[in-house]
């Protein structure tokens, strides 16, 4: 049997848990388009410059995670790890005016070649937005209160909202100088990639997950007070944003996040659910540039993602009662020669009169039937035996009263589609 278990660190999602990923994905469609995203769907596989440039050479993902491969003409193609360069590739090459803004969602597998573990996965699911063209904190602050917007309305209480910002340019180049004279006495306590990291991207330390390397970290500098003027103002800004509108949250003075195209805002939600492990950060995005290849203007935006494993997890069970799919409303029972055809005919038209149907279709004895139709949740079932196909007539059956009654077939119709508060179409 192990040949037909899916891979390591990828699943089959089945209902009802299926059920859980489309309230949760109807769910981000309609409070992100109340913020003005709307859906972008861009290819699994891209060139693999698309994520090296933009993601960072010298990040866990594209040093350690991407699966990457050529193919038969020779390219280095990879499926994509995250949503934004993705994104991006596809916004520089439809072209974006100077001072315009594009609002996108978008969603669907990714994939890191990381060890599985709960909460961290192989193929995971990410459901995510960018805003891009403008760099202005109040698109930050969007961005922030739209991804917490939506975790209040799936119920995601225990969550912690954690802040900092990466400062942008010279800044950066002057905070890594700092990091470096910080760190650099201290090797010897660190860990070999962070030994190494030392000379090549200073910043990729902060958010090493090497406990022998934690309280190093925890002692060095916050990473704020190494920026200047400009940087310090912009996150007073989205600070001040976000106060002005309630929104709880943490400045965290360490927080990097692991991709390297960062700059200003970053943020991450943290959720103390017990339904959770170590895996604990639901969500994490920020602002950033991104340099494509090809392209002759890095591209600039603010957004994030949030898996969507994660979030079910977070959530435990109770997500499911808010399932977008009940289960079926009526069940068309069929019993004896010719009346199949006859049930399958009026489950179709009940069908598309917006019913959930369960129709028979084999031939079963009345009891084996009435047990299917238990089972399967629905209210009514509709009988169709000799006598009714013979008289164009119908038999209703309250599953839930223990009553019924046979009526002309149009006017059964009509009280069924009534019963469910349908127009009679
Ligand atoms: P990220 O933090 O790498 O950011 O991933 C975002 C979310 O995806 C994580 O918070 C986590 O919930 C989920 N995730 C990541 N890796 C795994 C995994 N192996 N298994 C299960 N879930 C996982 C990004 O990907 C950025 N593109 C976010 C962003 C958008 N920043 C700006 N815009």
């Amino acid at each position: 049997m192990a040949k037909l278990e899916p891979l390591p660190g990828t699943s089959d999602v089945w209902p009802p848990e299926t059920e859980r990923w489309v309230f949760l994905e109807n769910t981000a469609r309609r409070v992100f388009a109340l913020y003005g995203f709307a859906e972008l769907r861009t290819p699994i596989l891209e060139r693999t410059d698309v994520f090296v440039r933009s993601i960072g050479t010298d990040t866990e993902v594209v040093q350690k995670e991407m699966y990457s491969f050529h193919d038969r003409g020779g390219r280095s193609l990879t499926l994509r790890p995250e949503g934004t360069a993705g994104v991006m590739r596809a916004i520089a090459h439809q072209g974006i005016m100077p001072g315009e803004e594009k609002r996108v969602f978008y969603g669907g597998p990714m994939f890191r070649g990381e060890r599985p573990a709960a909460g961290r996965k192989r193929q995971f699911h990410q459901i995510g937005i960018e805003a891009v063209g403008k760099c202005n904190p109040a698109v930050d602050a969007e961005c922030a209160m739209a991804l917490l917007h939506f975790l209040d309305e799936i119920g995601v209480v225990q969550r912690r909202f954690l802040i900092n910002s990466r400062g942008s340019g010279e800044d950066r180049k002057r905070a890594a100088g700092v990091l470096r004279d910080f760190f650099r006495p201290q090797a010897e306590g660190m860990c070999e990639d962070c030994q190494r990291r030392l000379d090549s991207n200073v910043w990729r330390i902060l958010d090493c997950k090497n406990p022998q390397c934690h309280g190093i970290i925890a002692k060095a500098p916050p990473i704020l007070e190494m920026f200047g003027a400009d940087s310090q103002a912009f996150f007073l800004e989205v600070r001040r944003i976000l106060d002005a509108c309630g929104v709880e949250y943490q400045v965290a003075p360490h927080l990097v996040r692991g991709l390297d195209y960062y700059q200003h805002t970053v943020f991450e939600v943290v959720c103390d659910s017990p339904h959770l492990g170590a895996q604990n950060a639901i969500a994490g995005g920020g602002r950033y540039e991104i340099e494509l290849p090809g392209s002759r203007k890095p591209i600039q935006g603010v957004g994030f993602a949030f898996g969507v494993e994660r979030l079910l997890m977070a959530l435990g069970e109770p997500a499911s009662e808010a399932a977008a799919i009940g289960p079926a409303e009526v069940y068309v029972a069929a019993v004896g020669d010719g009346t199949l055809i006859i049930a399958l005919e009026l489950a179709e038209k009940l069908r598309r009169a917006g019913l959930r149907v369960c129709c028979e279709n084999e031939q079963r004895s009345m009891k084996a039937q009435m047990r299917s139709a238990d089972k399967s949740g629905a209210e009514l079932a509709l009988i169709i035996g000799q006598e009714e196909a013979a008289g164009d007539q119908l038999t209703i059956k309250y599953l839930r009263e223990s009553r019924q009654l046979t009526l002309p077939g149009n006017e059964a119709k009509t009280v069924v589609l009534e019963w469910f508060g349908r127009n009679n179409a």
